[in-house]
């Protein structure tokens, strides 16, 4: 099965045509969940659903769901909710970031302003907790502490370690909070909604978390080794920022002859185009690429792990698959 940016292959027909419709539904969904009478408000929550994106929590959702009966009532719903709240978190996130592209299309932030993209996401997250209401208190509370525990991981990453934290300590739990959360709740509330069992639901959960996090490190490798037209964003951004991940907290441990020049770009800001473009170029070239690289693979391989946990159905296969992609794509 394809979808924008996210070619998972195919494992079983009948398992492509339902996880195909659930997220044509979703794709449907998604834009009448957000049609404001006001509409400006419209076109800008629009603005980013209408850009693209992988879908990769809906996705999860789906795959989970098919532990117990795919086609319950809410799968659909709760699939729809995460994406919003996953949308809301990119509009937040980009103004954080002074990002100016996200899904090949100029963020909020700059297609409008700080305010306005700011206001988008909380418009967003409004509808997510809309639409939540129907699916059970349950499901609520499992979202909003899931919400709180993205939200400490932003703001954990913003602080930075503590005094006598190992940064990769520090940053391994950041990814997990801000990004394995979600991705975990994904494929949690997707089995939850199917009526799959409590056990599978435990065992999905722990494959999110560990793919979630497998998720974030490549994507921060890609932020390094990718242009645009793959990742959609522009290249450094977390360089430019001042936040160091994966790669960076590598190559400040290595010892190489050129580590010099590039611990001496990483010690100030970079926010000056040459010294930033000297440290990408310093960075992509530098072994603690291909090491960050086996990081990647050594989460994936965890989260593939817990899959023996789950009966042996073409959504098992489809998960496993999916750890594969997320190795794969930082090639
Ligand atoms: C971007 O998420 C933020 C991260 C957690 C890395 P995605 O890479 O899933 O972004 P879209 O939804 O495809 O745009
Ligand atoms: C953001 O991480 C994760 C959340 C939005 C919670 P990043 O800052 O790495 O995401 P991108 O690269 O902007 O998509
Ligand atoms: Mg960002
Ligand atoms: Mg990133």
């Amino acid at each position: 099965m394809s979808m924008a940016g996210l070619a998972l292959p195919s494992v079983d027909d009948g398992l492509d045509e339902r996880v195909r419709a659930r997220l044509d539904e979703v794709d449907q969904r998604l834009a009448a969940v957000v049609a404001s009478d006001f509409g400006f408000v419209t076109e800008t929550a629009l603005h980013l659903i209408n850009a693209g994106g992988k879908r990769f929590r809906p996705l999860l959702v789906a795959l989970a769901a098919e532990f117990g009966d795919p086609m319950a009532p809410g799968v659909v719903p709760v699939a729809v909710v995460l994406e919003l709240t996953h949308l809301a978190t990119l509009h937040h996130d980009d103004v954080m970031d002074e990002a100016t592209l996200r899904r090949g299309a100029p963020s909020a932030n700059v297609r409008w302003n700080n305010t306005v993209a700011i206001l988008t996401g909380d418009y967003l997250f409004a509808k997510a907790s809309d639409r939540m209401v129907d699916l059970g208190l349950e499901a609520v509370r499992i979202q909003a502490q899931m919400f709180a525990r993205l939200v400490e991981g932003q703001i954990r990453e913003t602080l930075g370690p503590s005094d006598g934290q190992d940064p990769l300590e520090h940053y391994l739990r950041v990814l997990a909070d801000k990004t394995g959360s979600l991705i975990a709740t994904s494929a949690r509330l997707g089995a939850k909604l199917a009526g799959a069992p409590a056990e599978i639901e435990r065992v999905v959960t722990e494959f999110g978390e560990k793919v979630g996090v497998a998720f974030q490190l490549s994507d921060d490798i890609l932020d390094i080794a990718s242009d645009s037209d793959q990742s959609g964003k522009t290249p450094g951004t977390d360089l430019r920022e001042g936040i160091p991940t994966l790669p960076v907290l590598l190559a400040q441990r290595s010892q190489e002859a050129v580590d010099g020049r590039l611990r001496e770009l990483l010690s100030a800001p970079l926010g000056e185009d040459g010294r930033h473009a000297e440290a990408l170029a310093l960075l992509r070239a530098h072994p603690a690429m291909a090491e960050a690289r086996t990081i990647v693979q050594q989460w994936a391989d965890d989260a593939r792990a817990t899959l023996a946990g789950l009966p042996d159905i073409p959504a098992r296969h489809a998960l496993a698959g999916l750890c594969d992609l997320v190795v794969s794509r930082t090639g």
